[in-house]
């Protein structure tokens, strides 16, 4: 398949440079849960706009659809190194716009995906690549991460759910530490600041992610996928609202056969 395409298998590991050989973006599946790469290694997986295509094309794929949990990974020696510098550069405010209609969407069509998602995070997670991994569910990060967004310093802002995400993560006061100070958090610092929520040993997040993808994957599907929605809306609505959501929402999940059947069983 033409470079840019998903496909099934994998292509490198993390852990090592790689060669940028094979699609920038691979999906496999593990029981139910799909497993999307993305593959340029030798960039630190930067997200160029070829590869933010191929990540779209993969999750809005039919591995994915037909996946009850995405796992989000980087092959080579970093999960993302953020936004392909070399592209934003050239961009001026109708081409950002433009951006954002196109490959640009990826950061919310990840969030918005029926399936529950975890990132893996291991070696570099910067800028867009930091926002990717809030745009998924679940965050599991190895002792080898190294978390931040250095986009101040290029006299921008993280723009693709990035400034928003963290906030709500962190809450405004660390949000303007992250955001503005340019540091690098370790897992330890990120899993304190709400930023990650597990840190295991280097070289484990895939295989952790992997882990409680499954266990998500195992769960009554529209559950999940309506807590999801809830928080969502607990983190931007009124309470009163928020409240009100909670009680339809479980009005409406009475009604299923998996509820139903797993409350049978009890
Ligand atoms: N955009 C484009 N290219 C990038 C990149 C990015 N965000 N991050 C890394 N690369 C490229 C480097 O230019 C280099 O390319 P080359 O081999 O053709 O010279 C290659 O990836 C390897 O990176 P290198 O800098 O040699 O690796 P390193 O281990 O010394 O440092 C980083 C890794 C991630 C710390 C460093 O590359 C970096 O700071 N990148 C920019 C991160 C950033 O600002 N992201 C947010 C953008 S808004």
């Amino acid at each position: 398949m033409a470079k840019g395409g998903a496909r099934l298998g994998g292509a490198g590991r993390p852990g090592t440079a790689g060669s940028d050989d094979g699609p920038l973006v691979t999906v496999e599946r593990d029981g139910d849960v799909a497993i999307v790469r993305l593959n340029r290694p030798t960039k630190h997986n930067a997200l160029s706009t070829a590869l933010e295509a191929a990540l779209l094309e993969a999750i809005t794929g039919p591995a994915v659809a037909a996946s009850r949990a995405v796992v989000l990974a980087g092959n080579g020696r970093s999960f993302c190194a953020g936004a392909d510098v070399t592209e934003i550069r050239e961009l001026d405010a109708e081409g950002v716009l433009a951006y954002y209609r196109a490959s640009g969407q990826v950061y919310e069509v990840l969030a918005g995906l029926a399936q529950p998602s975890v990132a893996a995070l291991h070696g570099y997670c910067l800028g867009g690549g930091l926002e990717l991994a809030l745009a998924a569910t679940l965050r599991v990060a190895d002792d080898t991460a190294r978390l931040g967004f250095p986009e101040v310093g290029l006299g921008i802002l993280p723009s693709s759910g990035g400034t928003t995400r963290v906030v709500q993560a962190c809450g405004p006061l660390r949000a303007r530490e992250v955001l503005l100070l340019r540091r690098r958090y370790d897992a330890g610092q990120a899993a304190q600041l709400g930023l990650v929520t597990e840190v295991v040993p280097g070289g484990q997040a895939l295989a952790r992610a992997t882990e409680l993808a499954n266990d998500l994957a195992a769960l009554p599907a529209a559950a999940v996928e309506v807590v999801r929605q809830a928080v969502d809306v607990a983190a931007q609505a009124p309470s009163a609202a928020s409240l009100l959501v909670e009680r339809l929402a479980y009005a409406a999940l009475t009604t299923t056969t998996a509820a139903r059947s797993a409350q049978q069983a009890f």
